[in-house]
């Protein structure tokens, strides 16, 4: 339940802001922070846990400052009205609703599985890395978008989706369903790179773990089911999306656009950082601003086809494109590379690049195997099928 709290910090004065404001939410300790360090915001809402805030682009970055401060990096949504920065501050850690996802244990998975290829992730993890940075509003983060499509092109039907504040544009790939085309599952990542808070159209940002990582990993999953027998009952979409690291945006809009025109998305699974093996365990299950009934889905898929160790980890904040997702009411999970306490320390660095891996997609080819089981199982959902 939203319970509206009138505190102290809604009760100051509105500082008066340089340009275009930015409506952003963020955890009401942040918000605090940067009122105490006297930045000019605009108070618009204070919640149990969040507030809404306007603020100057330029300050946005004090925003990320101080999440990081409290080691929790970016932490915070960018949103286009205060209505919706309003319907954002339901509290995202609850599913919508109880659901019982059931494996089928079935050798279609076991088979597709088998033709994951390492290769061809780190190829592509090395390539995306080349590009100067995947900048979301540079012209080498334009580039990096269109090179995503025309590879999504040879197996899928694969569209730019642009967006009307910045440059880069997401991409979209489509493999409609022969028995259920209007249900979909949705997998993806983020294809842009940061490098420093303050980003910048000309630095260097290879993001090779964040997030090329994710990208080679889904675009691995795409031929592997393009180029199978299988053809899936529902649609299944692969997504890039645009401008992830200055606050979700691109798959904000994406998920918002869908909600708004009804689409029955029933599962996402982000791919955003796979490559870099930090822990014992291989594969952590992130349980906030996730689906906690997939997520437990996930556990069995792993003991079924991955068959390697896993546990559980939180981000502690929005921390990538699924919180979209939930934030829209949809289903979603984020498997993840590491335990938040020994991430790879080099990402929104010159520096992320494949060798922080050891040169090689090792660890990206179980996330790989884990989305063809996830799209596969999630399409089977319901379905009688003879084994
Ligand atoms: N890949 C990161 C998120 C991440 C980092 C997850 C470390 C788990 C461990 C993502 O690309 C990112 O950097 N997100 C931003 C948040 C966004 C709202 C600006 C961040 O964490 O600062
Ligand atoms: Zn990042």
């Amino acid at each position: 339940m939203k319970s509206f709290v009138i505190s102290l910090f809604l009760m100051g004065s509105i500082g008066s802001i340089k340009g275009q404001e930015t409506i952003i939410s963020t955890d009401v300790d942040i918000a605090q922070k940067l009122v105490q360090r006297k930045t000019k915001v605009n108070r618009m809402g204070n919640y149990e846990k969040t507030s809404i805030i306007g603020l100057s682009q330029e300050d946005l970055l004090k925003v990320s400052e101080i999440a990081h401060e409290k080691q929790r990096c970016g932490g915070y949504f960018v949103h286009e009205t205060l209505e919706e920065a309003r319907q954002a501050t339901v509290d995202l850690t609850k599913a919508p609703e109880k659901r019982i996802y059931t494996t089928k244990d079935t050798d279609i998975v076991r088979a597709l599985v088998l033709d994951v290829k390492e290769k061809n992730i780190k190829d592509l993890i090395v390539h995306l890395s080349s590009y100067q940075n995947r900048y979301y509003q540079s012209d080498t983060g334009v580039k990096a978008a269109n090179d995503i499509r025309d590879r999504w092109s040879k197996y899928a039907d694969a569209k730019l989706y642009p967006h009307a504040k910045w440059k880069q544009p997401s991409v979209i790939a489509t493999i409609t369903g022969s028995k259920y085309p209007e249900e979909v599952i949705v997998l993806g990542g983020h294809l842009d790179s940061i490098s420093g808070f303050l980003g910048g159209t000309k630095s260097r940002a290879p993001g090779a773990d964040d997030n090329a990582s994710g990208i080679a990993t889904t675009t691995e999953v795409l031929r592997i089911i393009s180029e199978s027998r299988y053809k899936p009952l529902r649609t299944i979409q692969f997504m890039g999306y645009a401008a992830e690291e200055v606050g979700l945006r691109g798959s904000n809009e994406i998920a918002s656009d869908y909600k708004a025109r009804g689409i029955k998305v029933v599962g996402v699974m982000q791919l955003d950082m796979t490559n870099f093996k930090g822990s014992d365990q291989s594969i952590f299950l992130t349980t906030d601003y996730t689906n906690p009934d997939q997520t437990e889905f996930l556990s069995k898929l792993i003991d079924l086809y991955v068959k390697v160790p896993h546990s559980k980890t939180k981000c502690g904040y929005a921390c990538s494109d699924h919180a979209s997702w939930t934030k829209a009411g949809y289903s979603a999970v984020f498997p993840f590379e590491s335990s938040s306490s020994e991430m790879n320390k080099k990402i929104h660095t010159d520096k992320d690049t494949i060798d922080v891996s050891g040169s090689n997609a090792d660890h990206a080819v179980n996330f790989a195997k884990l989305a063809l089981a996830y799209l596969i199982e999630m399409d089977l959902q319901g379905i009688k099928i003879s084994l």
